[in-house]
Formats: structure tokens, sequence, C-alpha cells
């Protein structure tokens, strides 16, 4: 039910794991194949950008700790290795190291940027402190054509982001490409499956960066391509059907992404064993109830239950301000209202939730898996363990584009797997200050006409999130031959890859004076629309 902090809005972003079988009675995926590449986790900001786009060549990918043993990885049996980039320079104090003896295992391993450095340090080999950060476009010369450039021209274009770069090789190595500044921009070990490079395969400023993973990740590794999502799915359906039994799961329908592919897998699973619970707090948007009872109710004949919870969600809100208490008190509400639904539903003995990889990972849920490093911050909207439910996540080996894909293969419409993420509480959070019915009358109008327009406008899809805020001022206006003294919406639009940082997007101003007068015009009691051109950080998505 709650907004994952990672949404990517587009198939091109990173996202989120799955774990080891025995830690989680959901993992599908590892039973899928036995093939798998691990992603060694040294802080990277890429670390799940190289999982994704490993999965991208149908190949099944997990993000483990950096200090797994050998021992631990040699059982996992994967068929490649890649050590991510980190921030942390080699010779810092403390710097993440992996298992030296990972190398000796025989399995392929690439290093990438920091982990190649790594593997230098272990195997033989210099790492200097460069005097410049080197951060941007390269041209990469290839040396050595074949193996992890294979069917690439000699010169590719790299994206480099690295302080520290390898300066020296041993004998044992050898140089497979390299770009002006940087004599060894890629390199393999001469008689171990080893290879490093200190370029960004993985980002999209690395063109060709996705052969480069294939050459390793299909050349080197021997990988087949098996990991499908219509095999996940089938795979999934199965493990649910046995584990549920006759019994009946409970599922919180939002009208987001993740909750409602869930839904779509449970009734493909288990049909009529499914209650799916829809809260109505009043703080929904325009038409979001309509969409979920027509899509659950009417499509999947799914036993719906629309809970109606308007009006106590909007006494507890009255005189109300402070951003923090109106979303504790709707988290206190959501769960109290969900409990006494539950309660009502026989023979209801699981919960499912749509928790996606990146949750997994960052929770810290998987004992293989990387420490938590970003803790969710947001949990409105989240379920407490004390309902006594056994909880199903069907969700928990993939990424978020992975699941969007999913929903597709399910027969969900396009119009819901491509929503943009929309928080736990709701348009409380973009009800500044006090919230009321007829403020939310008035916000609801204003972001269903700010939506509209941009799907009009063939940029929904191009945008990450966007929304009206109702701002709690009044300014004064003139219309017709009359003053006006109302209200301000402002409009927010933002761009981004993981929705912890985030620009705002540069929308055509057509499209904004469209907006701009369709909302004086058409809702009541505003006189005054802006846009809001702040990124993040400084400035958070929402306004409050
Ligand atoms: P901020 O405003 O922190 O938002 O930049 C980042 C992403 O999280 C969503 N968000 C929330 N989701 N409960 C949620 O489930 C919340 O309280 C909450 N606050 C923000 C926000 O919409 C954006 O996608």
């Amino acid at each position: 039910m709650s907004v994952s902090p990672a949404h990517p809005a587009d198939s091109s972003d990173p996202s989120g794991l799955s774990g080891d079988p025995k830690s989680s009675p959901d993992a599908v995926a590892p039973a899928l194949t036995d093939q798998r590449i691990v992603v060694l986790d040294f802080g990277s900001q890429y670390a799940q950008l190289i999982a994704r786009r490993v999965r991208e060549q149908n190949v099944y990918c997990q993000i483990l700790r950096h200090d797994l043993s050998a021992e631990r990885i040699a059982e996992l049996a994967p068929k490649g290795i890649i050590l991510s980039g980190g921030p942390s320079s080699v010779y810092d104090e403390g710097a993440p190291r992996c298992d030296p003896e990972l190398f000796r295992l025989g399995i392929p391993v690439l290093g990438i940027c920091y982990g190649m450095q790594l593997a230098c340090e272990a195997l033989g080999g210099k790492v200097d402190n460069t005097e410049t950060r080197e951060y941007g476009h390269a041209t990469c010369q290839i040396v050595q054509p074949g193996t992890l450039f294979d069917k690439l021209p000699d010169a590719i274009d790299v994206w480099m982001s690295h302080g520290d770069q390898v300066s020296s090789i041993s004998d044992s190595f050898e140089a497979l490409a390299r770009t002006r500044t940087c004599p060894y921009a890629a390199i393999g070990h001469k008689e171990l499956p080893v290879y490093g490079m200190q370029f960004h395969p993985e980002v999209t400023h690395t063109p060709l960066g996705g052969q480069v993973l294939a050459n390793f990740v299909r050349g080197i590794c021997g990988c087949e391509p098996n990991w499908q999502l219509s095999d996940f799915a089938e795979a999934a359906i199965t493990q649910i059907r046995d584990r549920v039994g006759d019994r009946r799961v409970i599922c919180g329908l939002s009208g987001g992404v993740d909750s409602s592919v869930v839904a779509a897998l449970l009734y493909k699973a288990i049909g009529t064993q499914l209650t799916c619970i829809l809260i109505d707090n009043g703080l929904l948007r325009k038409n979001e109830q309509s969409l979920v009872i027509d899509e659950f109710s009417n499509h999947f004949k799914t036993d719906l239950h629309v809970v109606h919870a308007e009006d106590r969600f909007l006494a507890s809100l009255a005189g109300v301000a402070e951003p923090q208490e109106k979303r504790r008190r709707i988290g206190h509400d959501f769960i109290e209202c969900f409990k006494k639904e539950a309660e009502s539903i026989d023979n209801a003995h699981f919960l499912a939730q749509g928790t996606l990889y990146p949750d997994v990972i960052e929770s810290g849920a998987d004992p293989d898996g990387p420490a938590a490093t970003i803790k969710l911050h947001h949990n409105v909207g989240g379920l407490p363990e004390e309902l006594g439910f056994e909880l199903i996540e069907p969700l928990r080996d993939l990424f978020k584009d992975e699941v969007r894909r999913l929903g597709l293969e399910l027969g969900l419409p396009e119009k819901l797997v491509w929503r943009h993420p929309f928080p736990g509480p709701g348009l409380a959070v973009r009800c500044l200050g006090e919230v009321t019915r007829d403020k939310l009358e008035v916000l609801r109008a204003a972001d269903a006409i700010v939506i509209e327009e941009i799907e009009n406008a063939g940029l929904y899809r191009e945008t990450s999130q966007t929304f009206a805020v109702l701002l709690p001022v009044q300014s004064v206006g003139v219309m017709g031959d009359a003053r006006t003294y109302d209200n301000a919406i402002a409009v927010r639009s933002v761009n981004t890859n993981d929705f912890m940082t985030a620009d705002w997007s540069r929308l055509p101003y057509d499209l904004l004076a469209r907006i701009s007068t369709r909302i004086i015009n058409e809702v009541q009691g505003v006189n005054r629309v802006c846009y809001d051109i702040s990124s993040k950080p400084p400035a958070t998505i929402e306004w409050e």
C-alpha cells in the first residue's frame, strides 16, 4: 500500500532485489532458474542498476553484501560475480572489501570501478589516487577485441566516475581497453576468469554498456537467457496455490501499481479465495475509487470490499495543520479501518503486500543482502505485524519495471500499470495546512485537469510524478470586472529515477498556459496558478 521510494518512471531505471530461498517463503526466482549472477554491493549508487541491466539479458541477478564469504558464494553457485563500484578508496581505513578467495573460485568475476581496483589489489596491481576526480564522458579504445568487447567497435563512449584508478598492473593482467587518461580502462587476468573496468557499463551514458554486460553475462559466464516474467508469473501462481491451500488471502488496494499487480496475481492463483479491501479515506484522486472498482470488481471478479471512511478521516483531520500529525492520524485511522474490515472476513489467514526487491534490499531483510543503507521513510499505509496475518509478498523478487511488465502480462490496463506514485496520506499532504472537504474538492478538480492536460500532451509517461497542490494562501485577482480574493494552486511535475533526488520537468510553456487557463476557468475558488521549479534536494517532491 505504501509508495516505495524507488519508483522508476521509465523502464530504464533502477529498482530492487530478492532473497535467498531460505530467507523468504515467497522466493520464486531461485526455483525458476539455476543460473544467476550476483552483484556484491560496495555501496554503489548503481548496484541496483547493474542488477537490472543483467536482468535485461533475461538472466536472474541478485544483490548481495560485499563481505559474504567465498564459501557462502560458492554455495549459492552463481554463474558470475560482479563487484560494484563504491564511494571508498581501497586505501581508506575500513574500506569495504570482499573475501579475496572469491577470485579463486573459478567463477567469472567482473569488477566495476572500485570493484576493479579491489581485484587489482588482491591479484597484484597498483591503484593510485589521481589528482583530479574523473567524472563524465570518455572515449575508450579497445586494445583487445573479443571476450568483454565482442561485437563492439574499436572505440566506444563510456562514462567515468572515479577518484582512484589502476596505475599499473602485474604480469598476470593485460590491458583490454584504455582512454586518454586511463591506461587500464579495462583489464583481464591471464589465467583466472577475472575482469575489470574503470568505466560504468550499467549507466545509459555508456550507450553500448549493455553489450559489454551481455558479453560478460552471456559470453564469459555462459548464462542462458531463462529469466522470463511469464515463467515468473506461472511459478508464483503455483507457489501461492500450494501455500494458501483452502484459506483466504486479504489484499489492500490503493489504486497504485504494486497492490494492483499483487491482487491480479493472487486472483489468477486463488480466484474467489481473495478478498480485496479498498479504504476510501476521502483523500483519493478523482475517479480513483471507480478505477479500482472497475478493475477489480468488474474485470477481475474479486470479492472487493470498499470501506467508505471519508467522514472518519476528515473528522480526525479537522483542525490539524501540522504535516506529520496529519500523517500520523491518517496512518492510525487506516490501520483501524483495515483491521475492522479484516475481522469481518471469515477464514482470513494471509495478508498480501506489494513489497518489491528494493524494499527487501534496503530493509536488510535478506541475510545475504547488503545491509540497510537507506531506510524507507514513508510508512503511512503500511500495516503492522500485530494484525496477526501471515504475509504473502509475491513481488519481493522484482524491480519496479518488472512489476509493471508483469501487470501488463496479467491483463491490467496501461493506465493503471503506468500510474504515477501517490503517497499513502493522499491528497492530505497536497492540501497544505488544515484539510477540509471543500479544499479537497478544489484540489481534486485542479489535479484532474493537470493530469488530463499532461496526458493529452503525451507527457504522462515522460514525467515521473505530476500533480496539483492547494496552497494555504489567498491572493487578489480580477475576474470580469470584479476583484477576487481566492486560492492559489501550485503545479508540481518532476523527473526522477529513484525519487530520492528529482528535477522539475521542463514542461512546454503552452502546456502550462493551458493548465493554468483551465484551472482558473473551471475550478471555482482558484484565481492563480504557479509552477514549482525547485529540484530535490533541497525541496522535496511533495510540499508537506
Ligand atoms: P518526497 O516528498 O519525500 O517524496 O520527496 C518522495 C516520494 O515519496 C512519496 N511520499 C510518500 N509516500 N507516504 C507514502 O506512501 C508518505 O507519507 C509519503 N510522502 C511522500 C512522494 O509522493 C514521492 O513519490
